[in-house]
């Protein structure tokens, strides 16, 4: 979000200018503490699981296994089911076997079913079962009580399930709230308590949980639901919870899910972007987890777990010899947790313990705590770092592979008033001799920010402007938000709105809240028929005055709700088949990248490729386009987190990423502007962009001798376009992340072109 004065009273907008330093408004956004299910998870302790899995309901098809596990407190059965993926990948999905509604399991993530091996059973004791998953030598060890899987290669132990017991699954449930349902519900605890057969109902088939939960008739098998038998103590918040002064209703009550992961040996782990923090992750202990929630958060600082714009739920666990990943595909809000071990010991202390013959091997455990969905990992066992990055571009795709000028540099800022000012930048970068591709026009290039309009005093004759770039072979990028001003008059708000492909409040009314334009509705671009729509307005014809020459960006798409809890949309908005916008927070931002993309690519016949930079993020995003890392401001501490932030999206399938150089809030000095031009030149996106309310700092605006600097940074960048395009090539091809330090090991996934 920027600082957009616009948005907040005028009596705050002083107080904000006169002194105070630049800094996140923490109190905008929940905390592990404020945030109902992530509080709930964490009170949970070690040690005392409750999950027993059922060895005798084993159910083995020809790729898959499944098998029930039941809470013996609750009784509540669930449903586990395995597969052994070719190519070195587990997949582990546990969800109700008898749920009273659909959960929603991501969609339009993973390219395709995945193919799987065949499951042998090869192994059977009291209490334990051993399933062997086709030829890589990977072995589960299934163990019934408390329930834990443990994964081998060989006799080498990878990774434990469950080892802590923080499995949680919280069932859903009807609301409860007279005095006799709650001494129903203590007699039902109490009647379980001496219960311990399972139900004896079979474990179902796979079924259509996509149908969407409308009706009510949620099972993802053929049984009828049933009623669960006891509820736990519900903790005030559980079916409504208020955070500052927005309510969120929660009409189906607590549905979280979390999962403990342990891994012997690790001690270094990473991934799960975007935070503004060190590549490594650091253990999490007497802080917040780190959380993935897509969030428009104003003034980001740095080294923290904070949300920001975009999520990837993908772990990366590195030590000698083995690296992991973990892929958690939920698209709701979601929190992770990292314990370590070794934590705060210091080198020295780990070699005294050592010498001491002592010591614990090191090891990581991850826990992942989410609002709602079901649970679903894939686990990416490498070996190499560059096998991970392999599995992973299988699963959910790879980098697409830019057109070359987007490899070039860029120039932005908030805003290029007019077709004036766009002709004299360019001017500049003629006269001044520095290589530029591509110029970019901000909101208010719009009609009042009525986005695939032009404001007709300012940008009288697009088409002419964009050709007059063209015949120099520059291009122009535009920005196109998902929020659509509610007016009338405007042609993309009353088509929408008749069609009915905005989404809806929980009540059924258009959900309308505050952005750039002022009162705006949000398109469901969950809607297969609003991407279709979406797309199709990117035809010449159709976006006026566009041409071959203008591709998108696509901000706020979070999405941003200036008036909203935690600046987004209200949890118990609804989507296209009646999911609650808490399904599905994280996913909306690909959604509308995809649907643009797939408007640049249709515009052209499917000739050209198209180019979209995007905000907000999950995973499969890189089958899009870029993205970058937002509002940063311009201080050295954002010019050197760019690095790791850039680092992590690219270990996380994002590997065209870029951030604002120069800073976005604030001015740099010229030194700061030199050194971030020059740490741009070696990102894979190079745009130097900036705040409406910030000095114009166009290079030439600096000293000869800094705009030498900045000149021969250009330049270097444009000396080496082959390689990053060959990098790009590899990376579109393997996965293999094109910003990263030093060559991977592995000579045949070590193409001959990379950047060191
Ligand atoms: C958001 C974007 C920023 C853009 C501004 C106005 O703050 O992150 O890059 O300039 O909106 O569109």
């Amino acid at each position: 979000m920027a600082a957009a004065l616009g948005r907040w009273p005028l009596g705050l907008t002083l107080c904000c200018l006169l002194g105070a330093s630049l800094a996140v408004d923490r109190g905008n956004f929940k905390t592990c503490e404020q945030s109902g299910f992530c509080r709930r998870q964490r009170r949970i302790q070690p040690g005392n699981s409750p999950y027993r899995a059922l060895l005798e309901s084993l159910e083995l098809g020809p790729d898959v296994a499944r098998m029930r596990l039941v809470n013996e407190v609750t009784q509540v059965p669930l449903l586990l089911e395995l597969w052994g993926l070719s190519g070195n990948v587990t997949r582990l999905r546990i969800q109700e076997l008898n749920p009273l509604r659909p959960r929603y399991q991501v969609p339009d993530v993973l390219l395709g079913e995945p193919p799987a091996e065949r499951l042998e059973v090869t192994g059977r004791d009291e209490g334990t079962l051993e399933l062997s998953l086709g030829p890589g030598g990977h072995r589960l060890l299934v163990t019934e009580r408390p329930f834990r899987l443990d994964l081998l290669r060989h006799r080498e132990l990878l990774c434990s399930v469950n080892a802590r017991g923080l499995l949680v699954f919280e069932h859903q449930r009807r609301r409860r709230d007279s005095l006799a349902d709650k001494v129903s519900s203590v007699w039902d605890k109490i009647k379980s308590l001496f219960r311990r057969d399972p139900p004896k109902d079979p474990p179902g088939e796979e079924g259509a949980a996509q149908e969407g939960p409308e009706d009510g008739a949620g099972s993802t098998q053929s049984e009828k639901p049933t009623e669960p038998p006891a509820e736990p103590e519900e903790e005030p918040g559980a079916w409504e919870e208020t955070f500052k002064t927005h309510t969120d209703s929660k009409p189906y009550g607590p549905t979280s899910v979390g999962l403990d992961f342990s891994l012997p040996g690790f001690e270094h782990v990473y991934g799960i972007p975007e935070h503004a923090d060190n590549l490594r992750l650091r253990p999490t202990e007497g802080g917040d987890p780190y959380r993935l929630y897509n969030l428009d958060v104003f003034q980001y600082e740095v080294f923290t777990p904070m949300a920001l714009y975009g999520s990837v739920p993908l772990l990366l666990a590195h030590r000698p010899r083995l690296s992991l990943g973990l892929f958690w595909l939920n698209a709701a809000e979601t929190w992770v947790d990292i314990g370590s071990n070794t934590a705060g010991k210091t080198l020295f202390g780990k070699l005294l313990d050592y010498m001491q013959g002592g010591g614990e091997t090191p090891q990581t455990e991850v826990r992942w705590m989410s609002e709602s969905g079901v649970i679903d990992v894939f686990l990416l066992l490498g070996p190499g770092p560059a096998d991970v990055t392999a599995q992973y571009g299988r699963l959910t795709g790879t980098q697409a592979l830019p057109p070359l000028f987007s490899l070039g540099y860029h120039q932005s800022r908030w805003n290029y008033q007019d077709e004036a000012d766009v002709e004299a930048v360019e001017r500049g970068f003629e006269e001044h001799e520095l290589p530029l591709d591509v110029l970019w026009l901000d909101i208010e290039h719009a009609d009042g920010k009525r986005y695939f309009t032009w404001d007709p005093a300012k940008f009288p004759n697009p088409r002419g402007m964009l050709e007059r770039l063209a015949a120099r072979k520059r291009r122009m990028v535009s920005i196109v938000d998902p929020h659509i001003k509610v007016d009338g008059g405007y042609r993309v708000h009353s088509e929408l709105r008749a069609r009915g492909l905005y989404v809806k409040t929980k009540d059924g009314n258009d959900y309308e809240g505050w952005c750039w334009p002022g009162s705006s509705a949000y398109p469901d671009f969950t809607n297969p028929e609003m991407r279709e729509w979406w797309a199709n307005m990117f035809a010449y014809d159709q976006y006026e005055g566009s041409t071959e020459a203008l591709f998108t960006w696509n901000d706020m798409n979070e999405p941003s709700v200036f008036s909203g809890p935690e600046v987004t949309m209200h949890k118990d908005a609804r989507h296209f088949g009646g999911w609650e916008h808490r399904e599905l927070h994280n996913i909306y931002g690909l959604y509308v990248h995809k649907a643009t993309a797939e408007g640049q690519i249709r515009r052209s016949g499917g000739r050209l490729r198209p180019f979209v930079l995007s905000r907000a993020f999950f995973a499969g995003s890189q089958r899009y386009g870029a993205v970058w890392t937002g509002d940063n401001t311009a201080d050295w501490e954002h010019l050197r987190i760019s690095i790791p932030m850039c680092l992590s999206f690219g270990l996380a399938g994002l590997a065209f990423c870029g951030a604002d150089v120069g800073g976005f809030f604030q001015n740099p000095g010229p030194e700061l502007q030199v050194r971030w031009y020059q740490a741009g030149a070696f990102q894979p996106f190079f745009r130097a962009h900036a705040h409406l309310d910030t000095a114009r700092r166009e290079p030439w605006l600096l000293s000869p001798e800094h705009l030498a600097m900045v000149r021969a940074a250009l330049r270097r960048r444009y000396a080496l376009l082959p390689t990053w395009y060959t990098a790009f090539y590899h990376c579109h091809r393997q996965g293999i992340p094109v910003m990263r330090c030093g060559a991977p090991k592995n000579p045949k996934s070590n193409p001959k072109t990379h950047l060191r």
